[in-house]
């Protein structure tokens, strides 16, 4: 009786840190949160769109979230020095930069390099 229901406890135990393990697994953002940076990425569409389609513009769909968050930070803080960024990060604040940051980074995107002529 008593064996059977440690190992039942143990079973459990194995069972709570297997699923630990994936839920670290899955998550590929550890900040932000991809929905509400949906809604604050509308202002950032006209030039960047959502599939990396416009040649005009940095491809930052499916970037790296830490590498976007870097650079919304930069230009906001002027290490990164560029009069159109610096107007779009000037009124946000760090938590809507992670968001959209995890939002960017969401979107299904292989991110190629364009073809050089
Ligand atoms: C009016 C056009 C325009 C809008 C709107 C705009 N951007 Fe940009 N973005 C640019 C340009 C131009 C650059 C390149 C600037 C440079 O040379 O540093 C850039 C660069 C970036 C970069 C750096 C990309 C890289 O590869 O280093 C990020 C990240 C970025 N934008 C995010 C955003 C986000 C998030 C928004 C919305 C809040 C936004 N942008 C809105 C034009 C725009």
């Amino acid at each position: 009786m008593r064996r059977a229901s440690t190992t039942r406890a143990l079973m459990g135990m194995l069972v709570v840190a297997a699923l630990g393990g994936a839920a670290t697994q899955v998550a590929a953002v550890d900040f932000g949160d991809p929905k509400a940076g949906e809604e604050k990425a509308k202002a950032c569409a006209a030039c960047h769109g959502v599939d990396n389609d416009n040649p005009q513009f940095p491809r930052i769909a499916g970037q790296h979230p830490d590498y976007l968050l870097h650079s919304l930070k930069a230009y906001k803080n002027g290490d990164r020095n560029n009069a159109v960024m610096q107007g779009q990060v000037a009124n946000l604040s760090v938590e809507d930069m992670k968001d959209l940051a995890a939002y960017f980074a969401s979107l299904d995107s292989d991110l190629e390099t364009l073809e050089l002529e």
